[in-house]
């Protein structure tokens, strides 16, 4: 056993009571036994000795409780002391008022192990937490208040909740601080608000609650490196999250604070989407990263070092709306299933060498055993259509779900379209995704994805009945698009071809709400495929069985199913899209019972073969865009001939971000950056965030933008979406097509966007492409144009 573990001793007296030679810490310590954690002026004091951080982040949600303890092990194995966990307020809270703990959701359970094998923890109560989790981890019922933008925001209606939210965090976990024999170092304020807002009395509030809630520990807040120096305040410990550069994140925080320097996610990989491509994070590069910050004396924290499943409906969704895989492997160095490989082998090697005097690095745990199981068919089926429950909502134009008490889930909608010519219908909103059926035949499908909310309808003879099925996926974690109202949003109108838009009026909705944990409605189970009035090829839930006779891990192959969600006995393992990366679902070996499992599988598409089999190994970079809904062809091209720039010139070399002023304000509904050349010379360009500055100097809302045109992107070799230029996250950047046939377009190259409506536009905020000094696509010289049309159809 190692020196590094988490120290009881006996304290006598408020007089030794916790606290922090940097910040006042409020509350008396009550245990007899505990240790003394502090922020001294250039380390992390523990006892009053020096203590670097060297911690891994996983989030208990995503790992099944049965193997928390192999899990820490590892984490412990891989040379660091702390685990880093998030708690999800919509995890314990999903309907409001009813908190749950148990099982699964047993955060004091999960740091008594860890304490057992001898780590501390870093608690992430939120309220927001981020963590490509639905909503961010915030409960979803606070959208019933029909405000805009009040989340993450004083308004009565969030910090309410919320602050109810963090007094019983501090009743089930402050008892686990350090200050009181657990093992709880310091507990988090909030996530990366530097990233959403500027209000710092906002985060003095959130601060209040934790203090009130009983936390006597140090409190922090972690930000992007580039938000460091605006978010910070004096009541607030400060560490900075960043995935290169760690000289520069720490050098921010050195100009906000006198104390240790901490990264508080430092990225091993990243998260994958569905329909782009599986994302890796480089080994070397990550440990060279982390040996700097090492022999800087600094102390970090991995995002992720181990990832695990999103199981269940708990998936997030990136911003404007990009929904995340139920796989959240993110390339850790410890993967999906807890195996340890070459890149955990690269990090403990790296680390090693700093351990304190005394510590030893224990054995790696072994992995647990893995089963195959052969192909089995799903023989029964059940229609969604003539599953509906019973209960109907009567209602003029559908509102958003959440005004309907409807968490999430299947949402169907139908109205009666009178007789007439063909024409549109459409509605003000989609989310998520949704299929349409006139009179049982299904005409087309809403995708937000694409902000298509229309569908062609032809011409009828009489009146005609519409059904339209909608799916929600998940609920954007990330930016002000967290006020993520779900379903079908009216008014939904049929515009004639040639007449007027006139609004359908008299719906009737039925829902089947899949609820906290997946919760399967009563199925009428009939042999064969799907039979029903409404699309008998489509919607369905399917169930079949397999049968061990002892159990193991095992990945469900789901590459011949369209897309859905998967149960096994009962439990909701979490949503599969064929389109990929992923192609499997990890189910946990405890999960299986030895003889008879059964399976049951939602497919919204129709499965190509009603068949899984249980592989041994995960697919996680498979994509096939051929298995998309049907999207119709993008033939937009830019026109910007004769057009006078709205500014043109020279970026800054480096990554820093950097403000454009344009000489005077243009006002337009389209922007186009355009790249002339790169600081390295070659012909490609990238750009990690490109945000847009008002008359008043601040930026613009976002949440309408979408990409009118692209010249290239490249969708191979990484995930170099133009999306990624506004998602608001400068880890990741839209770069030029570099992978399959030349020539691959040199510059100019073209990034327009759409920003919904005209607006004043007075400048550019760009953030280069983050990464070393001569990274490939740092834009040199560059145009800007702003016009209500750069683009033009074919
Ligand atoms: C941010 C957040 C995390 C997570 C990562 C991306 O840094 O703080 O919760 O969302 O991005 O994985």
């Amino acid at each position: 056993m190692s020196t590094y573990h988490p120290r009881r001793r006996l304290i006598q007296g408020a007089a030794a009571a916790v606290g922090s030679m940097l910040f006042p810490l409020a509350g008396k310590v009550q245990a007899a036994e505990s240790s003394r954690f502090q922020i001294g002026q250039n380390d992390f004091l523990l006892d009053g000795k020096r203590l670097q951080i060297r911690c891994g982040e996983l989030h208990f949600a995503r790992v099944p409780r049965e193997y928390w303890r192999h899990r820490l092990q590892a984490i412990k194995a891989m040379g660091l002391n702390t685990v880093c966990a998030y708690l999800f307020w919509n995890y314990h809270e999903w309907r409001e008022g009813q908190y749950d703990w148990s099982g699964q959701r047993d955060a004091a359970e999960f740091c008594r192990i860890a304490q057992q094998e001898g780590l501390w923890v870093i608690l992430r109560p939120g309220p927001y937490a981020c963590a490509e989790w639905e909503m961010g981890g915030l409960p979803w019922w606070l959208l019933k208040h029909p405000k805009d933008n009040f989340l993450r925001t004083r308004d009565d209606a969030y910090v309410q909740p919320a602050r109810r939210w963090m007094h019983e965090v501090g009743r089930v976990l402050a008892p686990m601080q350090i200050s009181q024999g657990g093992p709880i170092l310091m507990v988090q304020v909030e996530n990366e608000y530097g990233f959403f807002g500027e209000d710092l009395e906002y985060m003095r509030v959130m601060r209040q609650a934790l203090l009130d809630a009983k936390f006597d520990v140090p409190l922090f807040q972690c930000n992007p490196t580039n938000a460091v120096v605006k978010s910070h305040i004096p009541e607030l410990f400060s560490v900075a999250n960043f995935g290169s550069q760690p000289l520069a994140g720490f050098k921010a925080l050195a100009s906000v604070q006198q104390g240790p320097l901490m990264c508080g996610e430092f990225y091993s990989g990243w998260f994958d989407t569905w329909g782009a491509p599986h994302r890796r994070g480089d080994a070397s590069k990550a440990v060279a990263d982390i040996q700097t910050m090492l022999k800087a004396n600094g102390s970090f924290s991995l995002y992720m070092a181990h990832g695990g499943t999103t199981f269940g409906l708990w998936g997030g969704c990136d911003r404007p709306f990009r929904p995340d895989t139920s796989s959240y492997d993110y390339d850790a160095p410890i993967g999906e299933a807890g195996w340890t490989g070459e890149k955990f082998k690269a990090y403990r090697d790296g680390i090693q060498p700093f351990l304190a005097e005394g510590e030893s690095l224990p054995p790696v745990p072994p992995r647990m055993s893995v089963i195959e199981i052969a192909a089995f068919a799903l023989k029964e089926s059940a229609s969604v259509f003539a599953n509906l429950p019973p209960r109907v909502i009567k209602t003029t134009s559908p509102q958003p779900i959440e005004q309907y008490d409807i968490s999430r889930g299947l949402v169907a909608y139908r109205v009666t379209l009178p007789a007439g010519p063909a024409g549109v219908l459409e509605a003000a909103k989609v989310r998520d995704l949704a299929w349409v059926y006139v009179d049982g035949k299904q005409a087309g499908t809403m995708d937000t994805r694409h902000n298509r909310f229309r569908v062609e309808l032809a011409a009828r003879s009489k009146p005609v009945t519409v059904d339209i099925l909608l799916y929600t996926i998940a609920r954007v974690n990330f930016g002000v698009e967290i006020h993520d109202r779900k379903g079908l949003h009216g008014p939904v109108s049929f515009k004639p071809k040639n007449g007027q838009a006139q609004a359908l009026e008299n719906w009737e909705i039925r829902a089947i709400d899949f609820d906290v944990d997946g919760k399967l409605p009563p199925l009428a189970w009939k042999p064969g495929r799907p039979q029903g009035s409404v699309g008998s090829a489509g919607p369905a839930f399917w169930r079949g069985s397999f049968d061990v006779s002892s159990s193991g891990d095992t990945f469900l192959d789901m590459s011949t199913w369209g897309q859905g969600v998967v149960w096994v006995n009962g439990r909701c393992l979490g949503r599969y899209w064929s389109i990929g990366p992923t192609q499997t679902m990890y189910l946990p070996g405890p999960w299986i019972k030895p003889g008879r499992n059964e399976v049951v599988v939602l497919d919204l598409t129709g499965p190509q073969s009603a068949r899984i089999a249980g592989l041994s190994t995960p697919i996680l970079d498979q994509l096939h865009p051929e298995r998309d809904l049907p999207r119709p062809p993008n033939t937009a091209k830019p026109k910007l001939d004769g057009l006078t720039p709205a500014q043109e010139g020279q970026f800054q070399p480096g990554s820093a971000t950097q403000d454009v002023r344009f000489d005077k304000p243009v006002r337009g509904r389209q922007l186009c950056l355009e790249s002339l050349d790169a600081f390295d010379g070659k012909q490609f360009a990238s750009v990690a965030e490109l945000a847009l500055l008002g008359v008043d100097g601040k930026t613009l809302n976002q949440s309408s933008w979408t990409i009118a045109y692209v010249s290239s992107e490249e969708a191979n070799k990484e995930d170099g979406s133009a999306l990624n230029a506004i998602n608001g996250q400068i880890t990741d950047h839209w770069h030029s097509a570099y992978s399959g046939k030349p020539p691959f377009g040199a510059h100019p190259h073209r990034l327009i966007l759409d920003l919904g409506k005209q607006v004043e536009v007075a400048g550019i905020r760009y953030t280069p492409r983050q990464g070393a000094d001569n990274v490939t696509g740092r834009i040199r010289h560059y145009r800007v144009y702003v016009a209500d049309t750069l683009v033009v159809q074919d």
